[in-house]
């Protein structure tokens, strides 16, 4: 089931334990981030439920897990994961957007690319993660506690007509809305998706829109990669381009994916 927003009673609850919620600062370059660090505040796990429906503990689900992420389960959203970091950067300083643009941040976990959008441009900015439980309980309060200016409820109010949360599998991604801009990060290292990726590009972008991946050229261990997704798009009606390169002992790389011109 897609949700094309959130539960309105998650939201009623998260606004009303919004000042129990603790958050730590995250610096990238010279802009900074909040990030809710206590995620077993029990009040907010109450409402939440999984892209199926089903009643959730996010403790359950990413938060005690040995590893980053299961798949078909928890896809790696409840952290923020380096490459996101790279695109924060990368937006800042390159792409310095702003105007009426529909933005969507796909495969979104804590949210701070599109925060970072939400701040510098006046459109809207969509968020995805396959977990509805991230969503709620990390991407909202992460949105709330970033862009906040007045009171929580205030800010609620200004925001929710620019922001839209989607949940569920990339395979079920609705092709009602068109973006200039499409922002995903960390989310090509599985070479199954693919498909499911290809798919959402090629009927979400407008004709002239463009989306950014950042990932890191390979990801040991599970197949995928800037390289394998590249190859991937060879035949599509898709071109990509490298952009920037971040060099370490596993490089990273930030690509731009057009719709080929005919
Ligand atoms: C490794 S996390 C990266 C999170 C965030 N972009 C970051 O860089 O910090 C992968 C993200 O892709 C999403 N994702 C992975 N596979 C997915 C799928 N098959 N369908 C929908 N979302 C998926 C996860 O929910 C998660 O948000």
């Amino acid at each position: 089931m897609i949700n094309q927003s959130v539960d309105q009673a998650a939201v009623d609850n998260l606004l009303v334990n919004f000042d129990g919620l603790k958050f730590k600062s995250i610096k990238i370059g010279d802009d900074s981030f909040k990030i809710i660090t206590n995620l077993s505040c029990s009040q907010l796990f109450k409402s939440s439920v999984d892209h199926d429906g089903d009643a959730i503990d996010s403790r359950e689900v990413g938060l005690n897990s040995p590893s980053d992420l299961t798949p078909g389960v928890y896809e790696g959203g409840f952290k923020v994961w380096e490459c996101s970091r790279d695109m924060v950067q990368f937006i800042n300083d390159d792409l310095q957007l702003t105007g009426t643009i529909n933005c969507l941040d796909l495969g979104c976990g804590s949210g701070i690319v599109g925060i970072c959008l939400l701040k510098s441009i006046e459109g809207s900015v969509d968020f995805q993660d396959f977990n509805q439980n991230v969503l709620i309980n990390y991407t909202l309060p992460n949105i709330l506690v970033n862009c906040k200016q007045s009171s929580v409820n205030e800010t609620w109010e200004k925001l929710s007509p620019r922001v839209n949360f989607i949940s569920g599998d990339w395979s079920n991604f609705p092709k009602t809305k068109r973006y200039d801009y499409i922002f995903s990060c960390e989310t090509i290292y599985n070479q199954d998706n693919y498909p499911k990726l290809v798919d959402i590009l090629t009927n979400c972008l407008t004709p002239n829109g463009c989306a950014y991946f950042a990932a890191k050229s390979y990801y040991f261990g599970v197949g995928g990669g800037v390289q394998q997704f590249s190859d991937f798009l060879v035949d599509k009606q898709l071109t990509i381009e490298e952009i920037k390169v971040f060099p370490d002992c596993v490089e990273r790389i930030i690509v731009k994916i057009t719709i080929k011109q005919s």
